[in-house]
């Protein structure tokens, strides 16, 4: 579904990302992890068309050629994206952003769509603050609602960096959590960006670690939880 070809990502004259090569197949459940400024998010804003970064190589989506398209007609396509800083509409009330979503990506197929129901069934802190602002939410409940209105332009490629960061440990739980409830329940292909995570690594098909820019491991999750050395070495957890 997603093929991604020898890519280099440059910020004017310093690249920071070389000959990454990702391969992620649909309905996969991919993990993307890797230190901090390793170049996770380089690599999420270069699929997403996003200026900065300037890129080289190849990004295929569904066998388009979308390399430096323009982001909007990438998230046209099918691409949705949670960014790391988890952008809702303060202003305006919860199910209003969870509106927003939907418009932007009306014309999708599915076979099931995301809908209300479904955002306040996942989350139904969101059922019950429904008319209040998206600024009287709290972090973790932002993330909730910035997942939730993705979901509701059901995109056929999710992509979410860093969903669970800086967020208490039960909070960043119920996050994954409801990750974890939208993947059994749409499939929805789906590439987390994390530090790390062995409970999101448990349920993935495939994963990928970056270090410096470089793709540093890349297998089948078992490999990497099995491996605590390999684990400490990579990202030092475990
Ligand atoms: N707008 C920018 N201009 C210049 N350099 C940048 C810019 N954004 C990121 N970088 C640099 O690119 C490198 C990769 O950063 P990136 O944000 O992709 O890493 P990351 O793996 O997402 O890190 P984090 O875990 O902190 O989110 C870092 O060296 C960072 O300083
Ligand atoms: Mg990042």
């Amino acid at each position: 579904m997603l093929k991604i070809e020898n890519l280099d990502v440059f910020y004017g004259q310093a690249q920071v990302a070389f000959k990454i090569s990702l391969h992620i197949k649909r309905g996969h459940f991919v993990g993307l992890f890797g230190r901090n400024g390793s170049g996770k998010s380089s690599v999420f804003r270069s699929i997403m068309g996003l200026k900065p970064p300037r890129v080289e190589g190849r990004i295929l989506f569904n066998d388009t050629d979308i390399t430096a398209k323009p982001s909007f007609t990438i998230s046209k396509m099918g691409i949705g994206w949670v960014p790391e800083d988890r952008k809702i509409f303060p202003n305006i009330t919860i199910k209003r952003n969870l509106q927003l979503g939907e418009k932007s990506n009306k014309a999708l197929k599915s076979d099931r769509l995301f809908s209300y129901a479904d955002a306040y069934r996942f989350f139904p802190k969101l059922y019950e603050m429904r008319d209040k602002l998206g600024s009287q939410m709290s972090g973790g409940e932002q993330q909730m609602l910035t997942i939730a209105r993705t979901m509701m332009g059901n995109p056929s490629l999710l992509l979410l960096d860093e969903p669970t960061e800086g967020l208490a440990p039960n909070i960043a739980r119920d996050v994954m959590k409801m990750i974890l409830e939208i993947r059994k329940n749409f499939n929805t292909t789906t590439i987390v960006v994390e530090q790390f995570s062995e409970t999101l690594l448990k349920h993935m098909d495939y994963c990928y670690v970056m270090e410096m820019g470089e793709i540093i491991f890349t297998g089948e999750p078992r490999l990497l939880l099995d491996d605590e050395g390999l684990q400490r070495r990579l990202l030092g957890v475990g």
